[in-house]
């Protein structure tokens, strides 16, 4: 795996194990983007595939030439003013009021390694061998500026990560107001566009829509990456699948405002592209200035949707996440939050956390409502001081208690949000996002603290740091819990104001980044109101997510399996919660919700010390049942098999297969009761096919290929556990 470039015919040729991405430096000395694909034997020169040639009513570039238009010739990071009018990647307004501009190839370097985005997320090599980096450098005389192009093939995913920088040299103001992260053109538009897209409590739902002549686009203006929408979108074939066909999946290392757009022009060229969301964006670059974009993750699958999540998940797994835990084994959890709300004291807690370690959890997080006088949501967020009046010895002293039960403690913070009903708005009402001439609205009565600050983020930090050093926490639930509006800060000048949303993102990255490097063995997961940040920013800081409040087990298939489609299931933290569910009133047995449950990072939030003794024998079997599979749940290759998102789908089905495939835990769910049902049978996948493997609970055994082909006959092997609405079976298989 190389990067190649010919100094004849100007071509760069990336090459990963099973892909070729192939663009040149054309006459104008702009890049003129070739091939994105299944790859190709490396030749001097691919200029066939984009050669120019006329077409009536266009526009040209040289004088006398009837050929050479960009119109017609596909793009690597398009501009507008020239010959092109399809949306550019980018566009910088200058003081005479131009937006036109002309980037020509000046220099590039290949190196061996990736080098560090500063101050945002990204991908990383833990050795340079591991990847080979392509920087292109173009050059804009007329105003003095650079535009940094960077590529990373990676040796062992069939992965490559672009990101662009824009630096000012010269003298004058430019304003960047749209800068996409990275830009394809492909050469047909017969594609379908996959998009995940929600809201609160139905995150990350699978969408797929054909592509048409125009822009189609997702987006986020609410200041994260959002519950609606995910940076992240997918062009398939129309005839690819689960297992197989190509398939094209770029995914934004991007926790806020983003826009990801397929633009198909009139020759049925598509051109995709990610980034910040341009919509209410424009970035102040002055002298000497420059412009980091966040990283994109393309990856090219032959394999169908799951040979792309694969990649997504090992690379986001081992080389995005990172930390003691990534590797890590992760802890089976108890949250407090659906078992007592606000309402709890030392006492209440204490019991919860005694009964749990009976039935074999780890971890014991406390939610919401410890600090100021927070007895309900309309009071105390920025007032980072304990609840005497709930846990009178202090956290250190509840902490304490529950280590002593042979448990480890986590703790909520929500750091970026203050209430109006605060300490810490009394003091300063400045420090939260808002414009001083208008009023300000409130999402769950509470205001987004300004985290473009630098005052700010340093006095959050102390506040985080001086509990985290003084109780022994092991584990970290961060929450945020509203949308922005009103957009403003009252430390920046007018001509910044539209880059709050950017600089605010970059305070949570820096104020996690100080924590996670200050406290390197706490467990950090992340957590919006559920989903609604769930992005590959967030995963560089913390290994696993809060997927979503909705932990009805039925809802919790679709919004899994979604979310599977780029995050790999260690990710997705997953709760077994009390019936009637509280977000849908769904009654769903025990061992379902468990079921689903397993297959993320699994734990409890319900009050195990209202459960019968039948109950928690049963919970006790489960946690046995999840440590003892853990590490391959955690680690091993993910699989979907039966969508829930099918037309009238009844079954769902996935399957997880250790790396080495002597093991997998598979589950299949199904919604209805089915009178007088016919066959069913599920078909596995990810097995070997001469391994014979035995099923836990079935005296027979099976080879891989009788259980990918003709699959297991589940009427006969699992009949009692399919019984009844929302009934569910696990297999675990194990070679012999
Ligand atoms: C929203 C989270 O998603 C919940 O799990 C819980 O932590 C609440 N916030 C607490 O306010």
């Amino acid at each position: 795996m190389t990067i190649l470039f010919n100094e004849q015919s100007k071509e760069f040729h990336l090459q990963g194990s099973n892909t070729s991405y192939i663009f040149k430096i054309l006459e104008n000395n702009h890049l003129g983007h070739i091939y994105y694909g299944k790859k190709l034997t490396h030749r001097d020169s691919f200029e066939r595939m984009y050669h120019v040639r006329h077409q009536p009513n266009t526009n040209y570039e040289f004088e006398g030439d009837n050929k050479f238009s960009l119109d017609l010739i596909k793009q690597e990071y398009p501009a507008f003013g020239t010959t092109d009018f399809r949306e550019p990647a980018y566009q910088l307004l200058q003081e005479n009021g131009s937006t036109t501009t002309h980037f020509e190839y000046k220099e590039h370097t290949i190196y061996k390694g990736k080098k560090k985005l500063e101050n945002l997320p990204a991908t990383y090599v833990e050795a340079e061998t591991e990847a080979t980096t392509l920087e292109v450098s173009l050059y804009d005389r007329v105003i003095d500026a650079e535009l940094l192009l960077t590529y990373t093939v990676f040796e062992k995913f069939d992965a490559i990560t672009r990101s662009t920088k824009f630096v000012n040299h010269g003298n004058q103001n430019l304003n960047l107001f749209r800068v996409m992260s990275a830009s394809v053109d492909f050469f047909d538009s017969d594609f379908e566009m996959i998009q995940l897209s929600g809201s609160w409590a139905r995150e990350r739902h699978i969408e797929n829509r054909k592509l048409v002549p125009g822009i189609q686009r997702i987006s986020s203006a609410r200041g994260t990456s959002s519950a609606q929408q995910n940076p992240f979108i997918a062009l398939k074939r129309p005839s690819t699948n689960e297992h197989q066909g190509e398939v094209y999946g770029v995914s934004l290392v991007y926790s806020g405002n983003f826009s990801a757009q397929v633009e198909v022009d009139h020759y049925d060229v598509s051109r995709l592209m990610i980034g910040i969301n341009p919509f209410n964006f424009n970035w102040l670059l002055e002298a000497g200035e420059s412009f980091q974009a966040p990283e994109v993750v393309m990856v090219y699958s032959d394999q169908g949707l799951n040979g792309m999540s694969q990649t997504f998940h090992e690379l986001y797994r081992t080389r995005l996440a990172r930390g003691l835990w990534r590797d890590k084994e992760r802890p089976v959890l108890i949250n407090n939050w659906e078992a007592t709300y606000f309402d709890f004291d030392e006492q209440k807690i204490v019991n919860i956390a005694k009964e749990s370690k009976q039935l074999g959890v780890e971890l014991f997080v406390l939610d919401d409502g410890w600090f100021g006088k927070r007895n309900d949501d309309t009071t105390s967020l920025g007032d980072w001081f304990v609840d005497e009046s709930k846990l009178p010895n202090g956290i250190t002293g509840l902490a304490n208690k529950v280590k002593d039960l042979g448990l480890e403690f986590g703790l909520w913070f929500e750091p970026e949000m203050v209430s109006k009903v605060s300490e810490l708005y009394k003091t300063h009402p400045d420090w939260v996002i808002h414009r001083p001439e208008r009023k300000i609205s409130h999402g769950r009565n509470q205001y987004v603290l300004d985290f473009s600050r630098q005052d700010v983020v340093d006095y959050i930090y102390g506040l985080m740091a001086e509990i985290l050093h003084e109780a022994p926490i092991s584990y970290v639930k961060w929450d945020m819990n509203r949308y922005m509006s009103e957009i403003g800060s009252a430390k920046l000048p007018a001509n910044r104001q539209r880059e709050v949303a950017h600089r605010y993102i970059l305070g949570v990255y820096q104020l996690y980044e100080r924590l996670t490097t200050e406290f390197p063995e706490v467990l950090f997961e992340s957590c919006a109101s559920g989903g609604c940040r769930f992005d590959p920013g967030m995963l560089y800081y913390a290994p696993q997510g809060w997927t979503s409040d909705d932990t009805d087990a039925v809802e919790r298939l679709k919004i899994q399996y979604g979310t599977s489609m780029v995050y790999p299931i260690s990710s997705m933290g997953a709760h077994v919660s009390a019936v009637p569910n509280h977000q849908v009133e769904r009654i769903t047995s025990l061992a379902t919700r468990a079921n689903v449950a397993y297959f993320g990072a699994f734990g409890y939030e319900l009050d195990v010390s209202e459960m019968d003794e039948q109950e928690k024998h049963q919970v006790k079997q489960q946690i046995q049942f999840y440590k003892e599979n853990r590490g391959l749940i955690q680690q091993g290759t993910f699989h979907r098999l039966e969508s829930p998102f099918t037309h009238e789908a009844n079954t769902t089905s996935w399957i997880v297969v250790s790396q080495d495939k002597t093991e997998a835990v598979a589950g299949y769910y199904q919604l209805l009761a089915l009178p007088n049902a016919g066959f069913q049978r599920v078909v596995f996948k990810g097995l070997e096919p001469n391994y014979a493997y035995s099923i836990d609970g079935i005296s027979e055994t099976f080879y891989g290929d009788e259980l990918m082909h003709a699959g297991l006959q589940l009427d006969k092997y699992a009949g009692e556990s399919l019984t009844g609405d929302f009934s569910s079976a696990i297999f675990k298989l194990t070679k012999i």
